[in-house]
């Protein structure tokens, strides 16, 4: 196991990477702490939660809601769990942000921490801090950015994985490789889902990669003044694609991507937007779509990115390089009637 620390502007994490979750009785006391979960997570690994209190949830992003909140609110006042109570959020992004968001306001906050058990959760959802819920078509419209005590990651969770949320999970990657690591888009290229899941060793190097390289990100600039921003990238048409379409978060961004690169081909001159839809395609991610463009704007002029009339917009620059940009929102509307 390793234990890495990281310092926030207020705060500390504590990384335990190749870990083992019966490490966790170690880092907190078994009888003042929760373990929110879902039924998937909880049906594969019930004998891992053994004698720990939980509380089990649907699972699925159409729960990211206040009513699941209000829930696990009133089972912690059921359990009488109190200021000193430690909540722990072990399953996929849905389930870290419900976690997060929870602590952070019941009794006006308590401490939690992270067990992420979907690719996409130990990559990005369980690093930064923020922790919301979706309201509507509105995604993350309603929360806090507020760090977690611990991140812990067991990767004997992802044996359960199925082959859509390693896609899922993939498509986070890339758009790291993207906006950052020019070296890590050409190993990509180089392999494939199917070639990473042969490999135990390569696919924990690559979580520890892209986990460090969002926490590195976030560590710049925690409350995303700037360089933060650039997480966002396929996120502001992603997000608006993403309930609108019933697709899953990391195929939204998938497409998001993609004509955030053709966008870019328009506004920076980047050349290899063709480049990025070929990766995502290799992981077996949408590109090219038909959306009802009008509609899509209207939610997206919405997102929480949006400054008096103008977008910053997520663009590349080149491959490892993202750029922000002030697109105004009639440029954009334009622009996006036309992709
Ligand atoms: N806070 C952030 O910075 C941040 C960043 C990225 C994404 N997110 C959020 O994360 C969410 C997406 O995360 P996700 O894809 O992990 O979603 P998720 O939590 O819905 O998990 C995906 C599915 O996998 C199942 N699952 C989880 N772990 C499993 C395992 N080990 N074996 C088998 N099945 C398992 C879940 O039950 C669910 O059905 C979105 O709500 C997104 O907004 C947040
Ligand atoms: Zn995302």
């Amino acid at each position: 196991m390793k234990k890495i620390t990281h310092k926030f502007s207020n705060s500390s994490v504590d990384y335990y990477l190749e870990a083992g979750i019966s490490h966790l009785k170690k880092i907190v006391d078994q009888k003042n702490a929760v373990i929110v979960t879902d039924e998937n997570v909880f049906n594969y690994h019930q004998k891992r939660f053994k004698g720990w209190n939980t509380i089990v949830l649907k699972p699925g992003e159409e729960f990211k809601v206040q009513a699941t909140a209000d829930t696990v609110i009133e089972q912690l006042i059921e359990m009488e769990a109190g200021r000193k109570t430690t909540l722990i959020g072990a399953g996929g992004g849905v389930i870290t942000d419900i976690t997060g968001y929870v602590a952070s306001v019941y009794m006006r906050g308590i401490p939690f921490g992270f067990i992420p058990t979907t690719l996409l959760a130990m990559v990005d959802a369980s690093i930064g801090g923020k922790n919301g819920i979706d309201i509507g078509v509105y995604k993350n419209m309603v929360g806090v950015i507020r760090q977690p005590k611990f991140i812990l990651h067991d990767l004997i969770f992802l044996n359960t994985l199925p082959q859509n949320e390693w896609e899922n999970g993939f498509s986070e990657i890339i758009k790291h490789a993207c906006i950052k690591d020019a070296a890590m888009f050409r190993e990509l290229e180089a392999n494939s889902i199917k070639t990473y899941r042969k490999r135990k060793k390569s696919v924990c190097e690559l979580i520890q990669r892209n986990a460090d390289l969002k926490t590195r990100v976030v560590k710049q600039d925690e409350f995303e003044k700037g360089e933060r921003k650039l997480l966002n990238f396929g996120h502001t048409l992603g997000h608006a694609l993403e309930n609108m379409y019933e697709l899953s978060h990391g195929q939204a961004i998938s497409i998001g991507m993609t004509y955030a690169s053709v966008i870019s081909e328009k506004i920076t001159g980047f050349k290899e937007a063709e480049r990025v839809a070929k990766l995502l395609l290799q992981y077996n991610l949408p590109t090219f779509s038909a959306f009802d463009r009008k509609k899509v704007f209207d939610v997206l002029k919405m997102d929480k990115k949006r400054e008096k009339n103008e977008i910053n917009y997520v663009l590349l620059d080149k491959i490892g390089k993202g750029v922000v940009k002030a697109i105004p929102l009639s440029q954009l509307e334009n622009i996006i009637s036309n992709l």
